[in-house]
C-alpha cells in the first residue's frame, strides 16, 4: 500500500534509486522503503517508526535528532504538517548531505506543498517542480553549501515561564511541538479545574512539552510520573521540562497504549485529534476505550477536549458515567472514576 505522495515517488524511482545514501524523512506508514533499497527512513512519529520496524525496513533510531555520522547523497522529504517543523528538518538534515547533494520534496496540495517548495529555495538552488500527480507535487533542489551549517537541536529550544494556580513552571519547547512557547487554553482549563491530584502512578498521555505531567508533580511530589507521546520532539521537550524544574519522571514513546505497561492511579490528558493536517479521532477514541482496563479501581481519567468533540458517550460506555469538571465556550474538561 502506498499513499498518494509515495506513489509520486514511485513514479520517479529511477531518479531516486541511484548512487549511495538516500535519507527519507517524514515518510508515511506505508511500503515505500521496499521500493528504495538504498534508502534509510527517518521519522519523528513513533507510529511510523513502529511500522518500519515491524517490516524490517532500514531506519535511523527513533530520536529527536538524526545521528551525525553518515553523509547522504540525497534526501526525500515528505512535507511535514507545519512550516516550523519543515524548517527544523531542513536545518538538521542539510549538514548531513554531501556537497551538491539533492533534496526532493513531495506532498499533497492540501498539505501546503507549494508553500513548502518556496521555503526550500532558502536552502537549495535550482529548485524545480519535476512531477505532479495524485493531488501531489514533487520538487527537487540542490543544497547550497552555505546552508550546510553544523546543527545543534538544543540551541533551538525555547524556555518559557508559566504561572499556574500560583505555581511557577519552566517549559522547554521546540518549533513544531504542540503549543510551542505558550500554554494551550484547553490544558490551562483542565489544570485549573483539578482540585484533586492523585499521588500514585500518574500518566500524562500526549505530553507535548510536559506541562501537565510537570504541573502534576509540582502539586503531588510523591506521584510517580509517566509522560508519553508519539512525537520525538515532544519527548525531547518533556525531558527538558522535567530537567529544568528538577522533577523526576519517565518520559517515553508510545502510539496510543502500544508501549504503556502496568496500571495507573490517574490518567490526565489533552489528547490528540489531528494526524498531519487531517482531523482524526480514532487515536483518542481507542485510548479512552482502553483506559478503563489500565486504571486501578478508584483511579481517575481526566481529559480536556474541544467542546464539539463527541467523547462523553465513549467515556460513559467505559466508566458508566462522565462528569463535566469545567467548561468554557471552546473546551470541556471531563472526568470519570473507575468503579471498584
Ligand atoms: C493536544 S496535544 C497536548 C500536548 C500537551 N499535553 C499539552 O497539553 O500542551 C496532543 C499530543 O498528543 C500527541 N499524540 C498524537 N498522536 C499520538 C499517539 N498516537 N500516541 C501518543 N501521543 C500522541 C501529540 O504529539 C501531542 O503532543
Amino acid at each position: 500500500m502506498l499513499t498518494n505522495a509515495s506513489q509520486v515517488i514511485e513514479r520517479n524511482i529511477e531518479l531516486l534509486n541511484q548512487g549511495d545514501g538516500c535519507l527519507v524523512a517524514g515518510l508515511p506508514a506505508d511500503d515505500l522503503l521496499q521500493k528504495l533499497p538504498l534508502a534509510t527512513g527517518f521519522t519523528w512519529d513513533y507510529s511510523v517508526f513502529r511500522y518500519m520496524q515491524q517490516r524490517n525496513y532500514p531506519s535511523l533510531p527513533f530520536s529527536a535528532e538524526m545521528p551525525k555520522d553518515q553523509i547522504y547523497q540525497r534526501a526525500i522529504i515528505f512535507v511535514p504538517k507545519s512550516r516550523e517543523e519543515f524548517r527544523l528538518l531542513l536545518l538538521m538534515l542539510s549538514p548531513l548531505l554531501a556537497e551538491n547533494g539533492e533534496i526532493f520534496l513531495v506532498g499533497e496540495k492540501k498539505e501546503g506543498i507549494a508553500t513548502a517548495a518556496k521555503s526550500l529555495s532558502d536552502f537549495c538552488s535550482d529548485v524545480e517542480k519535476i512531477d505532479m500527480a495524485r493531488h501531489c507535487q514533487l520538487w527537487r533542489g540542490q543544497i547550497k553549501g552555505d546552508m550546510q551549517q553544523p546543527f545543534e537541536l538544543s540551541h533551538l529550544v525555547e524556555i518559557s515561564s508559566l504561572e499556574l494556580s500560583g505555581q511557577q513552571l519552566q517549559v522547554a519547547s521546540l518549533p513544531g511541538v504542540f503549543s510551542h512557547g505558550r500554554l494551550d487554553q484547553g490544558t490551562e482549563l483542565m489544570l485549573e479545574s483539578m482540585s484533586h491530584f492523585s499521588s500514585g502512578r500518574v500518566l500524562d498521555f500526549g505530553c507535548g512539552c510536559g506541562v501537565v505531567g510537570a504541573f502534576t508533580k509540582l502539586r503531588k511530589p510523591a506521584a510517580t510520573l509517566v509522560l508519553a507521546d508519539c512525537n520525538a520532539l515532544s519527548i525531547y521537550c518533556s525531558r527538558k521540562t522535567l530537567e529544568l524544574n528538577a522533577l523526576e519522571g519517565e518520559v517515553m514513546a508510545t502510539d496510543g497504549w502500544s508501549d504503556l505497561r502496568g496500571r495507573f492511579h490517574a490518567i490526565i490528558t489533552n489528547p490528540p485529534f489531528h494526524a498531519g493536517v487531517d482531523t482524526y479521532y480514532a487515536t483518542t477514541e481507542n485510548f479512552i476505550k482502553q483506559s478503563g482496563q489500565n486504571l486501578i479501581p478508584g483511579g481517575y481519567l481526566t481529559l480536556v477536549a474541544n467542546a464539539f468533540l463527541k467523547y462523553p458517550p465513549i467515556i460513559e460506555q467505559v466508566f458508566g458515567h462522565c462528569r463535566v469538571l469545567k467548561e468554557n465556550t471552546r473546551f470541556r474538561v471531563y472526568q470519570a472514576q473507575k468503579r471498584n
